[in-house]
Formats: C-alpha cells, structure tokens, sequence
C-alpha cells in the first residue's frame, strides 16, 4: 500500500467523554507521520453527504489547539445513521466519491457497535478504516472511550442527590443511561455507594429490592437522631423484570439506528415501591414511630425518580478518558500506516499496539455477575437474592500488563 496522504476522522452515535482527545491525538500523530487529517463531520451522515460539500476542515496544530480534550461531545459532530440502512443502491460509490474528491484515503472512526459495524461494512467495501472504541455504555470487548467519564458522573449526581434525598426522608431512585447493559450505573452506582443498583443483567425481583429499602432505610430513619433517612436506588435504563420483559415506556419511539429508544424504567420501580408501601401495614407504625405521619397528607415515605439523561455523557472528560482517547487516537493512525484496516484499537501498553478485528471488538459485553455477588457481599441489593461469592485465587507470573 502507498503511504497514506490524507485520513478523515468520524466519530458517530452518542457523544460522550474522551472523544475531543480522540481526535487530537488522530491528527497530532499523523502530523509527525507527515499525514494530513480532516474533520468528515456529523458522523455517517456526513460521509454520506461528503460529495456535496465545499470543502472539509484541516486539521492543522492551530485548528486542534482551538479543541479542549477535556470537554465531553466531538468537535466532529454525531449522527445516529447506519450506512447499510440508507435506500440507496449507489451509497458506497457515492461515499468513494465523496473521499476521492477530497483525497482521503482512509478513515479513523470512533464509535460504538452500530458504529463499528459500519466500520466492518466499510472495510469490506475496500475503504480503509481503523475503529477507535468510544460508548459510553462500556458494552465493547475492549474499554470504550466515554465509559470512566459517565461513571465518574454518574457517581456525583447519586451522591449529590443524597443531600436532598436525606432532607425529605425519600427514596431516590436514579435512571441512568446504558442501554442493554448495566456497567455504568454498577460501577457509579457503587462509586456513589447506593443502596441499591438495578441492572439488566438481573432481572429484578421487586419483592426482594422493597425488603432492602425497608430494613435499611426505615431503620436508618429510625436511629438517626434528627429522624433523617434516605435510600438511593441507582436503575440501568435497560432494566428487566423477573419475566426478563424490559421495562421501558413503548411510547418513546426509535432512534436513527432504528433502537427502541429506553426510558421510563425509573418511574416503574418508583411504581413498585409505592405499590408495596401503600399495602404493608408495617408502614403506618413506622411513619408514627418517626413523626412523619400526617393523616390525610403523609402517609408513606415519598419515592422520587431522578433521570439525569444526557447529562452522564455531556460537559466534561474525566482524564481518564482524555489519556485513553489521545492514546487510542494515536495508535489508530499507526495500525492505519500498518495496513491494519477493519481492526479496533484496544490499548496501547508501553509500545505495543493492542488490536483487534472490530467484528470481534463490538460483541456484546455484559457485567460479570461474578462481581455482582462480591458486591451483594459487601452489603449492595441488586434486585435478587444475593448469591455467595466463590473466589478463585491465581498468581500473577512474568509482567504485569499495566493500563495506568
Ligand atoms: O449508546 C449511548 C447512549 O448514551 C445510551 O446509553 C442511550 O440509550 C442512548 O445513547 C441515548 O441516545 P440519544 O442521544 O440518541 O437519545
């Protein structure tokens, strides 16, 4: 292959954390690889629409240095469109064209898996591209630019709304995003030490998280001098009953991709919980007990449901994410120049490029429900009858591959 002149970068489906460093170090490696880079904006849809357009952003050391890498979103723009769904027959001679006329040979692509499949659809259709991870959701094989970003927030949003929780004596129970997964509200969800964490990998059994809430929470209340208590619930949006159903509003449509879009998981466990709290004759003697009971007015404890929605993916990186993006971006440019295409960027340790084939990198990665049950240990309701920890030990011989 002759040497590579000009990339483009993409980066498609949902914004996140991390995806500004992504794109810096793209183009500040391929400088020193003497390659130009340019900005495809708006995701698919851009290169879709590539052959329309004017002209297409340089990005020279004066343009990158105007984009911060720890600011959250792409200065290249999303879009949630899936090449292989556009109804045109022409849509991949229409996309060489684009790149031809403006002399990108190849392509640097951060996404998710919708994303990645593009990439792989791509690749088979002769377009050289490398994948770059990035989801939030951390539903990759390897570790996804975005996903420490929406943890960390997550975390300071369960832990912040506890003041407020605490001040009424409410249970807060707090819908994250994460799709079919639960990573993000496990490890937030742990990281802001709530009460209880609801994860698609569970189906959850509302009788098992209401005799949480009650023992910990009502006796939290009862022994706190000021009689002050809450009960922080943090919910996957992907969440599934004990039937497996998922538990989202049917009303709130489908995305570009063509996904159900996932809302409403929240409100159904407030439902839950409100429903057994209505009918336990428990409660009348607790809200008597803890002078909370106003006939007529007070007469449960309040569930309230949080939805911080795009606000776990938008406003900052964590560094984290920054050193991961600028790392991975890099090591993107150098499999490119290696004739790597079709591969997904795992990590780059010490200076080994770790890869692998993007068909394998964007199959579906749940939690480990080993973990959970250390977590269900350690005091953490995940909607089920905690399970025993087996630990298995193992020495760790030669070197230690680090990824700080
Ligand atoms: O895939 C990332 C993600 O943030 C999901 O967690 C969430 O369901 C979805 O995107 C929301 O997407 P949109 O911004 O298109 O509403």
């Amino acid at each position: 292959m002759a040497p590579i002149k000009r990339i483009g970068v993409i980066t498609s489906g949902g914004d996140c954390g991390g995806l500004n460093a992504v794109i810096k170090g793209v183009a500040r490696q391929a400088f020193s690889e003497g390659i130009e880079s340019v900005v495809i904006p708006n995701g698919y849809a851009g290169l879709y629409n590539l052959v329309d357009f004017d002209e297409v952003v340089l990005l020279s050391a004066e343009r990158i240095s105007k984009i911060e890498a720890s600011l959250a979103g792409s200065e290249a723009g999303h879009s949630r469109v899936k090449i292989s769904k556009i109804d045109d027959p022409q849509k991949y001679e229409r996309i060489k064209k684009g790149l031809k006329k403006f002399g990108i040979e190849a392509l640097i692509i951060s996404g998710g898996d919708d994303t990645g499949s593009v990439v792989v659809d791509l690749s088979a259709q002769d377009i050289p591209c490398v994948h770059v991870p990035k989801t939030m959701d951390l539903d990759l094989q390897p570790y996804s630019v975005g996903g420490d970003s929406a943890i960390n927030r997550i975390a300071t949003f369960t832990r912040d709304l506890k003041t407020t929780g605490m001040s009424h004596n409410r249970v807060v129970v707090i819908e994250v995003f994460g799709r079919y997964v639960g990573h993000t509200a496990f490890r937030g969800g742990v990281g802001a030490e709530a009460d209880c964490i609801l994860i698609p990998e569970i189906p959850v059994d509302f009788d098992v998280v209401y005799e949480n809430m009650k023992s910990t929470y009502f006796n939290r209340i009862l022994r706190s001098d000021v009689k002050a208590g809450t009960y922080i619930i943090v919910v996957a949006e992907g969440l599934k009953n004990a039937s497996g159903e998922m538990l989202y509003d049917e009303s709130a449509g489908v995305d570009a991709f063509g996904h159900k879009k996932l809302a409403g998981a929240g409100k159904y466990v407030r439902q839950q919980l409100e429903k057994r709290l209505k009918s336990d004759p428990d409660v009348p003697k607790f809200m008597k007990e803890t002078g909370m009971l106003v006939p007529g007015i007070y007469v449960i404890p309040e569930v309230r449901e949080v939805t911080p929605g795009h606000l776990v993916r938008s406003g900052g990186s964590y560094a984290y994410d920054v050193n991961f993006g600028y790392r991975a971006g890099a090591a993107a440019v150098l499999l490119l120049v290696a004739g790597k295409t079709g591969n997904t960027v795992v990590d780059l340790i010490g200076k080994k490029i770790e890869y692998v084939s993007t068909a394998e990198a964007i199959k579906r990665r749940e939690v480990d429900l080993t973990e959970i049950a250390l977590f269900e240990g350690l005091g953490i309701c995940f909607g089920r009858k905690p399970e025993k920890f087996a630990c298995e030990l193992s020495e760790v011989k030669g070197r230690i591959a680090r990824r700080l």
